[in-house]
C-alpha cells in the first residue's frame, strides 16, 4: 500500500475543519428558506427522523469509506465504493456500482458549484452593502434590494468572480495547513456571532405588523404540524440532512481520508453532526426564521432562495452599528461558505489527480473553469430574463439537494452495509474510544436506512409525475 498522503495536524483541527466543511451556508442560507418554504412546523418533523434515520448512520459510513480508501490511496466516492463494494461481490458488478457513484458524485459536485459560489458572491456584496450602507435607506424594501443585487451583473459577477479566485488560490496553494488554520479562527467566531444574532432576534417585536413577533416566528417553525406532511417536505428534509451535513458526494470521505489508520471515526463522526446541528437548528433555524417573521411576516418566510437575504438586511439597518454588524456577519457567512466550497473544490481536484492522473495545479484551472462555466446560466438568469424568481438555480438546487444526494447516499450504504457488510463494521469500530454497536448497524445500516431511503425516493417521484 502506497501511502504519501498528507495527514490532519491535530485532532482539534481536524474537528474543526471537518465542522468546517459541514457549516456552510446550507445552515444559515438553506436551511431557513427549505424549512419556512416547506411548511415550518411540518417540515421539522421528518427533518428530524431523516436526521436520525439516514444522517447518522451514511455520516458514519462516509468517515469509514474516507478512512478505508485513504489507506490505498484514494480520496474520492468512486474508487472508494468501488473498494467495500467488491468485498462482497463480483469485481465487475464492483466496478459498475463504483464509477456509477463516482460519476453522480462529480456531477452533483459540478452543479452544487454553480449555485453555491453564487450565493458566496452574494454574502461577499452583501458585506459590502453593509458598509457602503447599499441596503441603509427603509423606504426601498430589503426584497428590492435583493432584486437589484441579483439582476446587477456588476455586483454579481464582480464578487463571484473574487470568490471563485480565493477558492482557486486557496486549493492551489496546498489546502491541508490552509483549511485547518482559517477553520480553527473562523468557525469559534462564527458561534459566538450566531448566538448574538439569535438571542437579538428573539427579543424583536416586529416593526411592520403587531401580529407578527418574532416569538411567532419561532412558533412557525417549532410547532410540529402534522396535518402539513407531505412525500414533498419529507424528502425535501432528507435532502437538506444531505446536504448540511455534506453527506451524499463524498466530500466528508474526502477529509476523511487524510486520517491515520486507527484514528476514531465514530466520537469523530457524532462530533461533526453536534457541532453542524447546532448551528443549523439553534443559530440558522433562530437566526434567520423568526427575523424573516417578524419583518417579512407569515406569507413572506416562503421568499425563496433569497430568504436569509431578504430578512436579516432588516435588522442591521435599524441596529446600532449595524452598517459594521451586518459587515461582520455577512463576511462570516462568506467563510463559512468559503470552507465548504474548499472541501468541494478539493474534492474535485483530487478527483482529477488521482484518477484521471492530471497534475494539481492543470487541475485546479480546470476545475475554476468548469465552475464558471456552469455558473454563468445561473449568475445570468435573473439578469437576462429580468425576472426575480432564480427558476433555474431554485431547479438545480432542488434536483441536486433534495434527489441526487440522497440516491447517492443509497449507493453508499449498499456497498457499505449490504456487500462488504460486517466487514465495514469491523473496520468503522477500529481504533477510537466508542463503538458503534452490532445492533444498530444490523437495523439501522443494514435495514431501517436503505429502506427508508428507498421509500422516500419511490414516493416522492410517484407524487411528482402524478
Ligand atoms: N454542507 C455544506 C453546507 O451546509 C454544503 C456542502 C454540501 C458541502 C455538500 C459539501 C457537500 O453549506
Amino acid at each position: 500500500m502506497s501511502n504519501s498522503r498528507e495527514n490532519w495536524g491535530s485532532k482539534l483541527g481536524l474537528i474543526l475543519a471537518m465542522a468546517g466543511n459541514a457549516v456552510g451556508l446550507g445552515n444559515f442560507w438553506r436551511f431557513p428558506y427549505q424549512a419556512a418554504s416547506n411548511g415550518g412546523g411540518a417540515f421539522m418533523i421528518p427533518y428530524f427522523a431523516a436526521l436520525i434515520l439516514i444522517g447518522i448512520p451514511v455520516m458514519l459510513v462516509e468517515w469509514n469509506l474516507g478512512r478505508y480508501g485513504g489507506r490505498y490511496g484514494h480520496g474520492t466516492l468512486g474508487p472508494m465504493v468501488y473498494l467495500q463494494a467488491r468485498e462482497g461481490t463480483k469485481p465487475k458488478t464492483a466496478l459498475i456500482i463504483g464509477s456509477l457513484a463516482g460519476m453522480i458524485a462529480f456531477a452533483v459536485t459540478l452543479l452544487v458549484n454553480s449555485y453555491y459560489n453564487h450565493i458566496i458572491g452574494w454574502t461577499l456584496g452583501y458585506s459590502f452593502l453593509s458598509v457602503t450602507g447599499g441596503y441603509a435607506d427603509t423606504a426601498v424594501s430589503t426584497g428590492e434590494v435583493f432584486v437589484n443585487y441579483i439582476q446587477s451583473p456588476g455586483m454579481v459577477f464582480t464578487f463571484w468572480i473574487i470568490a471563485l479566485a480565493g477558492l482557486g488560490f486557496a486549493v492551489m496553494r496546498g489546502i491541508q495547513k490552509g483549511i485547518e488554520a482559517w477553520a480553527k479562527l473562523m468557525m469559534p467566531v462564527l458561534y459566538v456571532f450566531g448566538i448574538v444574532l439569535a438571542i437579538r432576534a428573539l427579543t424583536l417585536g416586529s416593526p411592520v405588523d403587531p401580529d407578527w413577533s418574532s416569538m411567532k416566528g419561532l412558533n412557525y417553525i417549532w410547532n410540529p404540524d402534522f396535518s402539513a406532511l407531505s412525500w414533498r417536505s419529507a424528502i425535501a428534509a432528507a435532502g437538506q440532512i444531505f446536504f448540511t451535513l455534506s453527506i451524499g458526494m463524498g466530500i466528508i470521505c474526502n477529509y476523511a481520508s487524510y486520517l491515520k489508520a486507527d484514528d476514531d471515526v465514530v466520537v469523530s463522526s457524532l462530533a461533526t453532526i453536534s457541532l453542524n446541528e447546532f448551528a443549523e437548528i439553534i443559530l440558522g433555524g433562530t437566526a434567520v426564521i423568526p427575523i424573516a417573521y417578524a419583518f417579512l411576516g407569515p406569507d413572506g418566510v416562503g421568499a425563496g432562495v433569497g430568504l436569509s437575504f431578504i430578512a436579516l438586511p432588516n435588522v442591521f439597518r435599524t441596529m446600532a452599528g449595524g452598517q459594521i454588524f451586518g459587515a461582520l456577519w455577512f463576511l462570516l457567512l462568506f467563510f463559512a461558505g468559503f470552507t465548504s466550497a474548499i472541501a468541494m473544490y478539493n474534492y474535485l481536484v483530487a478527483l482529477m489527480e488521482e484518477d484521471l492522473g492530471v497534475t494539481r495545479g492543470k487541475a485546479a484551472w480546470m476545475v475554476f473553469l468548469g465552475y464558471i462555466i456552469v455558473g454563468l446560466p445561473v449568475g445570468l438568469e435573473p439578469i437576462l430574463t429580468k425576472t426575480a424568481d432564480l427558476a433555474y438555480f431554485t431547479e438545480v438546487d432542488n434536483w441536486v439537494g433534495s434527489n441526487l444526494l440522497i440516491v447517492l447516499g443509497l449507493i453508499e450504504i449498499i456497498a457499505a452495509a449490504w456487500l462488504m457488510g460486517d466487514g465495514a463494521f469491523e473496520e468503522m469500530n477500529r481504533g477510537g474510544i466508542w463503538k458503534v454497536p452490532k445492533w444498530f448497524f444490523n437495523v439501522f445500516h443494514k435495514l431501517v436506512t436503505p429502506i427508508v431511503i428507498m421509500v422516500l425516493i419511490f414516493f416522492s417521484y410517484l407524487d411528482f409525475y402524478k
